[in-house]
């Protein structure tokens, strides 16, 4: 089977990376792809954007599965373009992907499904959400772009001031866009984050393995948001008996709450969840694997990933068994020094096979191939993944093999998974 997977970064490395252990997997392809990439798999210079050219690469490359991992060409309709060709895809189609593509979408089905999440109201002006937060006078306040923004759409405001700002920037000056169209304005929850990604065909649920995302660029949670600095699986508090309560009340519920809607979802759906003293809540949605989160969960996937997104694709997940390992998986992301805000790039990137050669996955998010050396090319340049038996092995393995990587400016945190209590 000839597969085409769609994007260029660390997810897309990882998932490249499994795919090719499968035995029905002859050749892969992946538009645009990066460094990392290029050694498992022929990269295309094709934009994710670029439907039109990658509809024709793969009807000419006679492609079996395109997979197309990214938010923006899922919410943009990138599939129903594949599917209108009649070529086999992997992803929500574009009525889907609206739940994450929208927030104002999201949130509306969670009341309207009883599925639990913040308080929150939609505004399409900025009037009224400033009335509005002015009335409710609880701070913090958390302010919502509705449309994708490169993660950067969610503010978490102390005061009134820059609540107000953050309404202004986002709806005035549109900072993000046509994202800002609308703002959700929610209450602010408290509690430690879960991320889990499930692959559902719109009649089957099958959650994977559970992580936790860090994504602040410094240790104990300091510094700007980032798009993750690095993630753990499993999560220390995702009991069994929490699964029990998210499946019931969350995962299944909102499955079927987007077949009512007429909007069956089928893909990787991706809950970010937080445990509050009230319940587990939803923070958000995503129509798509995790970033980071996807680099120590597909580690621990023993079953083939090409049979599970044919089974999606067929809606015939019920008859597959997915099996997962139970030891743990830590990543680190080595960025450049000054992302997410400015950094240099185009530095040689040493070690990594070193690194390899004693255990580690190394997954390049931001890197380019040039002259026989691997050079940074990003913020997030690259996800350096241990297993381990458990959580504590597999963190003293990841900063042993993060040891033996060097670039010029590379900055890293030290305390991936380290934090017991979340
Ligand atoms: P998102 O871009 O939706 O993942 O949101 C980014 C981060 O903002 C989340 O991972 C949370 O840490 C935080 N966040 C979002 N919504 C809330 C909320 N209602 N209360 C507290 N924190 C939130
Ligand atoms: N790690 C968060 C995301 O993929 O959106």
């Amino acid at each position: 089977m000839k597969v085409l997977v769609i994007g260029s970064g660390g997810r897309e490395h990882t998932i490249v990376w499994k795919l090719n252990q499968s035995k029905r997997v002859t050749k892969i392809y992946c538009a645009p792809g990066n460094g990392g990439i290029a050694q498992l798999a022929e990269c295309v210079p094709i934009k994710v954007m670029e439907f039109d050219k990658l509809v024709d690469f793969a009807k000419e490359n006679k492609i079996d599965m395109v997979v197309v991992a990214p938010d923006d060409p899922l919410a943009a309709g990138a599939v129903d373009a594949f599917e209108a060709e009649g070529i086999r895809a992997f992803g929500p189609n574009k009525a889907a992907a609206i739940i994450e593509g929208s927030k104002a979408f999201s949130k509306n089905l969670m009341k309207k499904y009883n599925i639990p999440t913040a308080d929150y109201e939609v505004f399409d002006n900025s009037a009224d959400a400033v009335a509005y937060i002015e009335r409710q006078n609880k701070f913090p306040i958390v302010i919502k772009a509705d449309g994708l923004a490169l993660g950067k759409g969610v503010i978490i405001a102390e005061n009134f001031a820059d609540a107000k700002k953050a309404v202004s920037d986002i709806m005035d000056d549109k900072v993000f866009g046509a994202a800002g169209g609308k703002v959700v304005i929610e209450e602010f929850l408290t509690g430690p984050e879960i991320s889990v990604l499930a692959f559902t065909d719109g009649k089957t649920l099958k959650p994977m393995v559970s992580a936790q995302d860090h994504k602040r660029a410094l240790d104990n949670d300091k510094g700007l948001n980032t798009g993750g600095m690095g993630t753990f699986s499993p999560s220390r508090i995702y009991t069994p008996e929490l699964e029990d309560e998210c499946m019931k009340n969350i995962f299944i519920p909102t499955m079927e709450a987007m077949n009512a809607e007429g909007r069956t979802f089928k893909g990787v759906l991706y809950f970010g969840l937080m445990k509050t003293a009230d319940g587990v809540k939803v923070i958000e949605y995503n129509c798509r694997f995790g970033d980071p989160e996807t680099q120590v969960v597909l580690p621990r996937l023993e079953s083939d990933l090409y049979d599970i997104f044919d089974a999606v694709i067929d809606e015939r997940l019920s008859d597959i068994e997915i099996k997962w390992n139970n030891g743990a998986a830590v990543c680190v992301v080595l960025a450049s020094g000054g992302y997410p805000q400015k950094y240099k790039t185009g530095y040689e990137i040493d070690g990594i096979c070193k690194a390899e050669s004693m255990g580690a996955l190394v997954f390049h998010a931001g890197t380019k191939y040039e002259n026989g050396k691997i050079l940074t090319a990003g913020g997030r340049v690259l996800g350096v993944t241990a297993l381990g038996t458990d959580l504590d092995t597999a963190i003293k393995n990841a900063y042993d093999y993060v040891k033996l990587i060097n670039f010029t400016d590379m900055h890293y945190r030290k305390d991936i998974g380290i934090k017991k209590n979340i």
